[in-house]
């Protein structure tokens, strides 16, 4: 079932994607060498519901935090803890707010003080596929024309995409129809259509694209414990392109 949104359903998300961003604007401005991971999840706590809203992935399945927190060789759903964000770190930051019942769901990688120069690279070429696979959507182009976009791009600098994880819709629900892959070939796949919402979410890996789920049953880390990289933003289609709705401006 793919759901096609309505102007006040998709208000509803484009404020939610608003303060989700917003909420990640605010997680640069407080996150630093020596706070752990569970420290940033507080204030994300306290960011997004001093505005209004709920932190999805708290209870969510039994995900016991306000945002997924992921460094290095974590790939996505590290569960914040006693773990200290370290100088040269590259640490992905995922919120997923609820407001008025609506989804808006949105991570960033930030490099922490000196990233190393492999590590930066691959957060700027994971940024630099979304972004590209974000200009290929428009009313009538397929979903495979997203998963070729960023294929392409990290591929012929020698990264890998991650398979086990896909982007999805978003609205009413944390994870709807359809999903996402960030792999494919251009022309193939579900046609997309104005009113759709759903995310784009490369995970992005410097060595193999294989991960591995930790007997927490959560925290996805890389096989070859080689760094992984992931943006993402929750997008409508409209007519001739996309509107990102995870901006904060
Ligand atoms: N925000 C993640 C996504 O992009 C989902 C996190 S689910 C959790 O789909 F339970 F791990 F928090
Ligand atoms: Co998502
Ligand atoms: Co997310």
């Amino acid at each position: 079932m793919i759901f096609i949104k309505n102007t006040s359903e998709i208000e509803k998300i484009r404020r939610s994607g608003h303060l989700a961003s917003q909420t990640l604007d605010y997680v640069g401005t407080v996150i630093k060498p020596g706070m752990t991971t569970k420290k940033l999840d507080k204030l994300i706590n306290q960011y997004i519901t001093s505005h209004g809203a709920v932190p999805a992935t708290l209870g969510y399945k039994g995900f016991p935090a306000s945002s997924c927190i992921s460094i290095n060789n974590i790939v996505v759903h590290g569960i914040p803890g006693q773990q200290t964000i370290q100088d040269g770190d590259i640490v992905k930051v995922d919120v997923t707010t609820i407001l008025d019942g609506f989804f808006g769901d949105t991570c960033r990688t930030y490099k922490i003080g000196n990233v190393p120069p492999n590590a930066a690279a691959l957060a700027d070429a994971t940024y630099e596929s979304m972004m590209l696979a974000i200009a290929t959507v428009h009313n009538g182009s397929c979903l495979g024309d997203i998963g070729a976009a960023i294929q392409g791009h990290v591929e012929a600098k020698g990264y890998s995409v991650v398979r086990d994880f896909v982007g999805h819709g978003v609205g009413k629900e944390f994870h709807e129809s359809p999903s996402v892959p960030h792999y494919g070939r251009k022309g193939t796949g579900m046609k997309l259509r104005d009113g759709m919402i759903f995310t784009i979410e490369p995970m992005i890996n410097e060595g193999a694209w294989q991960v591995k789920v930790l007997s927490d049953g959560w925290t996805a880390v890389t096989v070859d414990g080689k760094l992984s990289a992931q943006f993402e933003h929750t997008l409508l289609v409209d007519g001739a392109g996309a509107e990102i709705l995870t901006v904060s401006s």
